[in-house]
């Protein structure tokens, strides 16, 4: 059994081979290791059957056991909730994520409709030859955002093989960066106050949702069982004035769009 102060990470790493990115999680690894006791674990999800989205949206619509692929997701999903914290890290291909990263952020697309891992940190490493890899990182972040997870700004690591000394050192230098931001993260205790931005998104969903008022629309039923029609935000925190007024401004907004659209 794992001890209260030993904090569960998991790398999911979406390159087909072990070299570059897998190195660099190797390195993130180690140092993280050096702040504290670490559980860490790889996911290679080439080792993983993930089918490919069909898009017929019964995740979204119905709930996520209606889904007809018969794979891995739910093995991988149980990975993510039984992780402190997540490193999400992929090489760039194509100015992009793989697809083997691509096929499971699409697999746990619905998480993005319905938030669950809030008290949980988040990080993302991205691995390239030349360049376009920082946008990834920053979609990545978006997708950790939306998942919940409580994020830490990630990495970019440039270097084409064969690796020279010096890009190794500039590498691990930014690992290191990375890696401390990414432990002040996990360790942190207090739930942070959502930035106004975070607010408009979660007051957008939950108000256009709350006047929908569709039981058949699993979106609604997991806010409603979540209690988040009547929260402030997705959990609890003290909104000041400012945040309360602009809360209730979002309120009145997503109000007025969702009636529009049904001509209520
Ligand atoms: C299909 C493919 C597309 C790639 N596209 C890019 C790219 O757009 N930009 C870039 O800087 N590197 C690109 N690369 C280089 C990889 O990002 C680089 O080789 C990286 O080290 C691969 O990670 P890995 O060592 O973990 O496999 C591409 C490589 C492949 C195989």
């Amino acid at each position: 059994m794992k001890s209260e102060q030993v904090k569960k990470v998991t790398a999911f790493i979406g390159s087909p081979r072990k070299q570059g990115t897998y190195g660099a999680v190797r390195e993130f690894e180690k140092y993280l290791r050096s702040y504290g006791e670490i559980d860490f674990e790889y996911v290679f999800l080439k080792d993983y059957n993930l089918e490919r989205c069909k898009g017929c949206k019964l995740c979204f619509d119905k709930g996520e056991e209606y889904c007809s692929l018969k794979d891995d997701r739910d093995l991988l999903l149980n990975k993510l909730d039984n992780s402190d914290g997540v490193i999400f890290a992929t090489p760039n291909y194509a100015f992009n994520v793989t697809a083997l990263m691509k096929n499971f952020l699409d697999q746990i697309a619905f998480v993005l409709h319905r938030p669950r891992y809030f008290s949980k940190a988040f990080t993302a490493i991205v691995f390239q030859g030349i360049y376009g890899g920082e946008s990834i990182v920053k979609y990545l972040e978006t997708i950790g955002e939306r998942l919940g997870f409580h994020v830490a700004k990630g990495c970019c690591l440039t270097a084409l093989e064969p690796i020279t000394e010096i890009e190794k050192k500039k590498i691990a230098q930014k690992i290191n960066k990375a890696s401390a931001r990414f432990y002040k993260k996990l360790m942190r205790h207090v739930l942070p106050t959502p930035s106004l931005s975070k607010l408009m998104i979660f007051r957008l969903f939950r108000t256009s949702y709350r006047t929908i008022t569709d039981e058949k629309f699993r979106d609604y039923r997991y806010f409603r069982e979540k209690g988040w029609f009547e929260s402030d935000y997705y959990y609890y925190v003290q909104l000041g004035f400012v945040k309360k007024m602009a809360g209730r401004f979002f309120d009145f907004l997503a109000q007025w769009i969702a009636k529009r659209k049904l001509r209520i």
